[in-house]
C-alpha cells in the first residue's frame, strides 16, 4: 500500500520520480506526488488522482533537481485529496518525507507538537511524522540522521520513509520497518523504492533493508546503512533478474488480461525443474531439505487473505487427500489475533502474492514466536515474507501487476499439488498410479489452459448477459468450492457487482432464498467426486428460476441440457481441476469489469500490496 520512489544524482531526478510512479502505481493510486530540491529551496508538487494527473499539473509547472521523493497513496489516515497527499513538509519548510505504512501513535506524537506550536494542514501520520523529526531536530540540538533516527525510536508502527532536508543538498535518507524497500545501486545515481519494479530498468544492484534500519545516500552513488542502535550495518548486494518487458502491458489492453493470457507459461514456469513425467518424480528443494520436518508435522497451518487463502483451501483439500496430513487454513488476519495452539510440530504455510502483505507477515511472525516452522509459497523474490520464513518455494509467476490477482493463484495451486504430491509419496498415502497420474495431468495444463484461452466470444457472449445485473451467486461443491469463491471476489472486486461463493449443497441453508430470475448463479461442475450432487443443486436454482451458468468438462450431457449457458472445458482429474475452471471465471470478470466501464487494473479502494493490518 502506497509506493515511495527517490532518487539523488547530479542529474534531474523528476523523470525517474514519475516513471517509478507509474510502476508503483498498483501498490495505491487515491492521489500522488513529488518534491524536489530546486535552487536550495523544497518544492512540492501533489495532486488528488492518479500519477498521470500529477504528471498533467508537473508539464504545466515544470520543477526539477538532483534530489527528489515521489509517492502514491493508498488513503489511511485522512481523506485522498490534494493536502493529504504525500510528500509532506515540517512547519518551516526545511524537510520533506514520503510515508508507507501506520504510524499508531500519531494522535500522542501531535498532541506534543501542538503544545509546542505545530501547525497541521491535513489529517495524515505522515505529517505529523515529518514535524516530529524536525522538532527532535531542533529541541535536541541533533543533525537530522540523528533526529530521524530518535523519532523513529518514538514512533510505534509501521513505516518506509525518505526524506531530505533542503540544508543537505545532495543526500537522502531512508528507513524502513515492517514496510517494504530497497536501495538501487547505480553508478552515478543511488534509488530508492518499494519494491524494484522502478529500479530494475537503471540497475540489477540491490539492497533490501531490513528493519530498523537508515540508509543516507549521496549524489555520488555513496551510501551507508545503520540501524536505529547506531550499528553499522554491511549490506548484501543483491544481483536481481527482471526483464523490463514483465513490467509492460506487452499489447494487451489491461495487466489482468495479459497476466491471464499468461498462464499457460506461468504454469509450466512454476512447475519447470520440478516434475518429471519420465521418471515420475517430484521436487521441491524447499520441502526436500526439510522432508522428515513435513512427515513428522503433527498438522499444517496455511495463511493467506484474499486470492491467497483461497488457493490455501485448495491446498487443503489436496495435502489432506493425498499426503494425508490434517490442515487447517486461516485468515491471517484472523489467526494472529486469536492467541491460537501452535507448536515446535506445526508447519505454518504462508502463502502471498506480493510477500509483503502486512497480517500474513504477522500471523508468521506469532507462528515463528511459538517455535513452528514457517514455509512461504510466494511470488516476488526477496519480499518480507520470503526472508522471514525457514523455507519455501517461489512460485516464479512473473511480477503480477493488475491489482486483481490471476496467474499467482493458478502457480500458487502448482506449488501446493506439488507439496502434496511430493509428501504423499513419501508417507505411502498415495498409490503409485494416482501418483503418475497426477505428475502426467499436472504436465498437460499449460496446453489445456491454452485451450480455454481460445474460447473468448462464448466468454464475452456471457460476459454481456450478465454485466447488468447487482448480484451473482457462485457454487461449488469439495475443491470446486473455493474456486466459487474466487471467481465471486473476481467479480465483485473488478466490476463492483455483488457476488457470493457457496459450497452448492449449503445453498438451501439460506442463500436459496435470494434466487430468482435476475439471479445469474454460476456453477463449478468440473470435479467428478461431487458431480452427481451437483446436478441437483442446479435443478435447485433452475426451479426457481435462477439463470445458470455451469462451468463443465467437454462431453457433460446432464447440466449442459439444463443449464442457460455451459461453458466446456478440458477434462482433468479432479484434484487439478481448480487449474482450469477458474480461467473462465477470471476471464468473465474481466470482461464484465470491461463493459461496466470500470478501471480494471486499479478498481476502486483497493491496492494490490495491503501493506497495512
Ligand atoms: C484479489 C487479491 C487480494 C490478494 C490479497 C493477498 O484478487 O489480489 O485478495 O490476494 O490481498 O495478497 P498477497 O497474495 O500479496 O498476500
Amino acid at each position: 500500500m502506497c509506493g515511495i520512489v527517490a532518487k539523488v544524482s547530479s542529474e534531474n531526478v523528476l523523470p525517474f520520480l514519475i516513471e517509478g510512479l507509474k510502476r508503483l502505481e498498483y501498490r495505491g493510486y487515491d492521489s500522488a506526488g513529488v518534491a524536489v530540491l530546486q535552487n536550495g529551496k523544497i518544492v512540492v508538487t501533489k495532486q488528488k488522482g492518479k500519477v498521470n494527473e500529477l504528471e498533467k499539473l508537473l508539464d504545466e509547472n515544470p520543477i526539477g533537481g538532483n534530489v527528489g521523493i515521489g509517492h502514491t497513496r493508498w488513503a489511511t489516515h485522512g481523506k485522498p485529496d490534494n493536502i493529504n497527499a504525500h510528500p509532506h513538509m515540517c512547519n518551516d519548510q526545511s524537510l520533506a518525507l514520503v510515508h508507507n505504512g501506520i504510524i499508531e501513535n500519531y494522535q500522542a506524537l501531535k498532541d506534543i507538537l501542538i503544545e509546542k506550536g505545530y501547525t497541521f494542514l491535513g489529517q495524515t501520520d505522515t505529517e505529523v511524522l515529518v514535524n516530529f523529526i524536525d522538532f527532535i531536530k531542533k529541541s535536541e540540538k541533533l543533525n537530522t540522521l540523528e533526529a530521524v533516527k530518535l523519532a523513529l525510536k518514538e514512533a510505534v508502527g509501521a513505516y518506509a520513509i525518505v526524506l531530505f532536508d533542503k540544508d543537505i543538498p545532495d543526500s537522502l535518507i531512508a528507513a524502513r520497518k515492517s514496510s517494504p524497500m530497497v536501495l538501487g545501486i547505480g553508478i552515478d545515481a543511488l534509488y530508492i523504492a518499494s519494491d524494484v519494479t522502478p529500479i530494475v530498468k537503471y540497475t540489477n544492484k540491490i539492497i533490501y533493508l531490513n528493519d530498523e534500519e537508515v540508509v543516507v545516500a549521496n549524489k555520488n552513488a555513496e551510501y551507508s546503512i545503520s540501524n536505529l542502535k547506531n550499528q553499522a550495518i554491511t549490506p548484501i548486494i543483491q544481483e536481481i533478474e527482471v526483464k523490463i518487458e514483465a513490467l509492460e502491458k506487452g499489447g494487451y489492453d489491461h495487466f489482468m488480461l495479459k497476466e491471464i493470457f499468461q498462464q499457460p507459461s506461468t504454469i509450466t514456469d512454476s512447475m519447470r525443474g520440478r516434475i518429471n513425467t519420465d521418471e515420475n518424480w517430484v521436487h521441491l528443494n524447499g520441502v526436500e531439505d526439510n522432508l522428515s520436518r513435513f512427515l513428522k508435522a503433527k498438522r499444517i497451518i496455511i495463511v493467506g487473505c484474499g486470492t491467497s487463502w483461497h488457493s490455501g483451501l485448495i491446498g487443503e483439500y489436496m495435502i489432506e487427500d493425498l499426503a494425508r496430513i490434517p490442515v487447517e487454513v486461516e485468515y491471517a488476519s484472523e489467526f494472529r489475533y486469536r492467541n491460537p495452539i501452535i507448536s515446535e510440530k506445526d508447519i505454518v504455510i504462508a502463502i502471498s502474492q506480493s510477500g509483503e502483505t502486512a497480517d500474513t507477515v504477522a500471523a508468521l511472525e506469532l507462528a515463528k514466536e511459538k517455535g513452528a516452522f514457517l514455509y512461504g509459497v510466494v511470488n516476488v523474490v526477496g519480499s518480507s515474507i520470503a526472508r522471514l520464513v525457514h523455507s519455501g518455494s517461489y512460485i516464479h509467476a512473473g511480477p503480477e501487476i493488475g491489482v486483481a490477482s490471476t496467474k499467482a493463484f493458478t502457480s500458487q495451486i502448482v506449488i501446493l499439488l506439488l507439496i502434496a504430491l511430493r509428501l504423499g509419496k513419501a508417507k505411502g498415502t498415495i498409490d503409485e498410479r494416482k501418483y503418475i497420474e497426477l505428475i502426467s495431468a499436472l504436465e498437460s495444463v499449460p496446453s489445456k489452459v491454452q485451450t480455454i484461452l481460445e474460447n473468448i466470444d462464448q466468454i464475452k457472449y456471457i460476459a454481456s448477459e450478465i454485466k447488468d445485473h447487482n448480484n451473482a451467486i457462485y457454487l461449488g461443491r469439495g475443491i470446486s468450492f473455493p474456486v466459487a469463491l474466487e471467481g465471486a471476489l473476481k467479480l465483485k472486486e473488478i466490476s463492483y457487482i455483488h457476488a457470493e461463493g457457496y459450497p452448492a449443497a449449503e445453498m438451501k441453508h439460506g442463500p436459496i432464498a435470494l434466487i430468482d430470475e435476475d439471479m445469474p448463479v454460476f456453477v463449478i461442475a468440473t470435479n467428478e467426486r461431487a458431480y452427481e450432487k451437483i446436478i441437483s443443486n442446479v435443478q435447485e436454482v433452475k426451479a426457481r428460476k435462477g439463470k445458470v451458468i455451469a462451468i463443465v468438462p467437454f462431453g457433460e450431457k446432464i447440466i449442459s441440457k439444463i443449464a442457460d449457458h455451459c461453458i466446456f472445458i478440458p477434462e482433468i482429474e479432479d484434484e487439478i481441476s481448480p487449474l482450469l475452471s477458474v480461467i473462465p471465471l477470471q476471464l468473465l470478470s474481466y470482461y464484465v469489469s470491461v463493459m461496466r466501464g470500470c478501471d480494471v487494473d486499479q478498481p476502486r479502494n483497493l491496492a494490490k500490496s495491503v501493506t497495512v493490518e
